[in-house]
């Protein structure tokens, strides 16, 4: 079977104003798909076949809104990038960070894929496939020093990745795992292009894995992508 193509489906952005997001959201309209890209701050976004809708993944009725236009639009396919970063000794952790991180990285992809499932469904009925893939990251199976916050985070967003395999057989869904290592983005505060990220992986990368994923043929279903940039120490898993 030959790969299926992107032209004429319609994804649907998680995070798409940077980074990552934002790479992926040009790849697909690249490959011919139509994208809803969703962030808290879209102001000023545009990219031809792409249209943008302010999110926050952590607010139901704004994640409603979000997949009541992405419905409209035919979505076929989610993708769960949204994600922040915090980096400090356990002693350190906060409620108030705590909230943040999980809120975004664990019930964000949770409330985002959930306003979807019931469309994924009627989409099955009708003879279609549908598709999340959840931008997660190479330490969502480790962890280090100052990064339990993170990690945990990330651990549990791949748990709810596994979990969805298991319930959308039923309804045709096909699940990925991106699993990046360091990305050159703003991520965790940070800017895009600093010196010390020259040889870090490029949103680009990730946004073609993302395309790999969404353009399998159909009996083909991509359970999980791990990339890192060569530089970075070998671990496993
Ligand atoms: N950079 C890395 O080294 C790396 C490695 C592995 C995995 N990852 C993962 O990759 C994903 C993307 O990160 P990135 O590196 O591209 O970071 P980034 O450059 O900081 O971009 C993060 C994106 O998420 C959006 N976002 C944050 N909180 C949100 C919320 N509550 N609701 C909706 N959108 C929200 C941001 O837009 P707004 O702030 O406007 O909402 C932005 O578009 C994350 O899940 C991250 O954990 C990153």
């Amino acid at each position: 079977m030959s790969e299926q193509t992107l032209t004429g489906r319609t994804v649907a952005v998680t995070g798409a104003s940077k980074g990552i997001g934002r790479a992926v959201v040009q790849a697909l309209t690249g490959q011919g798909a139509r994208v809803l890209g969703g962030a808290r701050d879209v102001t000023g976004l545009t990219e031809p076949g792409a249209e943008f809708l302010p999110l926050d993944v952590t607010d139901p009725a704004s994640v409603q809104a979000f997949a009541a236009r992405a419905r409209e639009l035919g979505a076929g396919a989610l993708v769960n990038n949204a994600g922040v970063g915090s980096f400090v000794p356990v002693q350190d952790i906060t409620p108030e960070e705590y909230r943040r991180v999980m809120d975004t990285n664990v019930l964000g992809t949770i409330l985002t894929t959930g306003a979807l499932i019931e469309h994924f469904q009627a989409r099955h009925a009708q003879g279609l496939g549908s598709q999340v893939v959840n931008v997660t990251s190479d330490v969502s199976g480790r962890t280090f020093a100052n990064g339990a916050l993170y990690t945990a985070s990330k651990f549990a967003q791949r748990a709810v990745t596994h979990a969805l395999a298991y319930e959308g057989q039923s309804y045709g869904l096909r699940v990925t795992e991106i699993r990046p290592g360091m990305v050159d983005t703003y991520f965790g505060d940070t800017q895009q292009g600093e010196a010390y990220k020259a040889a870090w992986l490029r949103p680009e990368d990730v946004a073609q894995a993302v395309v790999y994923a969404l353009s399998a043929p159909a009996h083909l279903r991509v359970d999980e992508v791990l990339l890192h940039p060569t530089v970075q120490e070998v671990a496993y898993p």
